[in-house]
């Protein structure tokens, strides 16, 4: 099974995912080692919440590294989850019996940026390899920061567009004027000089460190990168999306009751 978790709080877990942890025998966590243990850490948590008395095993296997060197961004992303499957394919093959149901807890939604599906695929087209996949949806970090800054992703009969931080710095992508930006590691909305854009940016979404900041993007952006900063040196990682928003009128109001919290 995949089950999405919600996106770090643990009262985002739906009751159809708290009915499938209860039918786990075997929980898969791929560990990225320290910096990220406070989110293992909330995995942890969600099992001890939810898991009820059912005897249960919990087995890690180390996230390999990507290479974040390579200069095909594909390509290291392939090879990457290829080297992934190989960890997942061990770890099934080792720790899971055959009447037994094992899962794989997904950060967000499985569907979202994330290669738990893709993995699993590749772990199946193996020779001698058969299981049945079921994926429990779960609340994503766009859901998530849509919902705490009291917000729709799209306009009435307008479409919205998912995107990377890294496709944003490339340009902004025709016929959209509604953008949600996830995976940015280098602030690509502090470029945009646009007048006309908004920004609904969300750190730490559902967690007790949360930020939120909203407002026309040239008059908040220096705010952003700094807090962004300052958050990302003490906690030592950071998590945050953001939704741009085109054509609202423009640089005018100031950030009102929606701004920093
Ligand atoms: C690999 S993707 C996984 C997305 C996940 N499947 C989802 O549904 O949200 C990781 C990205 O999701 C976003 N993200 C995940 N959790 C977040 C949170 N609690 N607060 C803000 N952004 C988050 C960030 O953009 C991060 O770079």
């Amino acid at each position: 099974m995949i089950i999405g978790i919600g996106a770090g709080d643990p009262d985002q877990v739906t009751v159809q995912a708290v009915k499938a942890l209860g039918r786990v025998d075997v929980f898969f966590v791929l560990d990225k080692g320290e910096v990220k243990g406070e989110l293992v850490g909330l995995r942890e948590e969600i099992l001890r919440r939810h898991c009820g008395d059912r005897p249960h095993r919990l087995v890690r296997g180390r996230d390999p590294e990507r290479d974040r060197t390579a200069g095909a961004y594909a390509e290291a992303v392939h090879d990457w989850r290829r080297r992934r499957a190989e960890v997942c394919a061990e770890m099934i093959e080792r720790e899971l019996g055959p009447e037994e149901t094992g899962a794989f807890l997904v950060w967000g939604d499985p569907s979202l940026y994330d290669s738990t599906l893709a993995i699993l695929e590749d772990v199946l087209a193996r020779p001698g390899v058969s299981f049945e996949v079921e994926v429990i949806p779960g609340i994503s970090s766009v859901s998530a920061l849509a919902a705490r800054h009291r917000t729709g992703l799209n306009r009435v009969g307008r479409p919205v567009q998912i995107t990377t931080g890294r496709l944003l710095a490339g340009q902004w992508p025709g016929d959209v004027d509604d953008l949600v930006v996830m995976l940015d590691a280098r602030n690509a909305f502090a470029d945009l000089d646009d007048p006309d854009v908004e920004i609904f940016w969300g750190a730490y979404l559902g967690m007790p460190d949360e930020i939120l900041i909203s407002g026309p993007v040239r008059q908040v952006a220096a705010r952003i990168v700094e807090a962004r900063a300052e958050a990302r040196a003490r906690k030592g990682w950071i998590m945050d999306t953001y939704l741009l928003r085109r054509g609202t009128g423009g640089d005018a109001p100031e950030p009102g009751p929606l701004g920093r919290r």
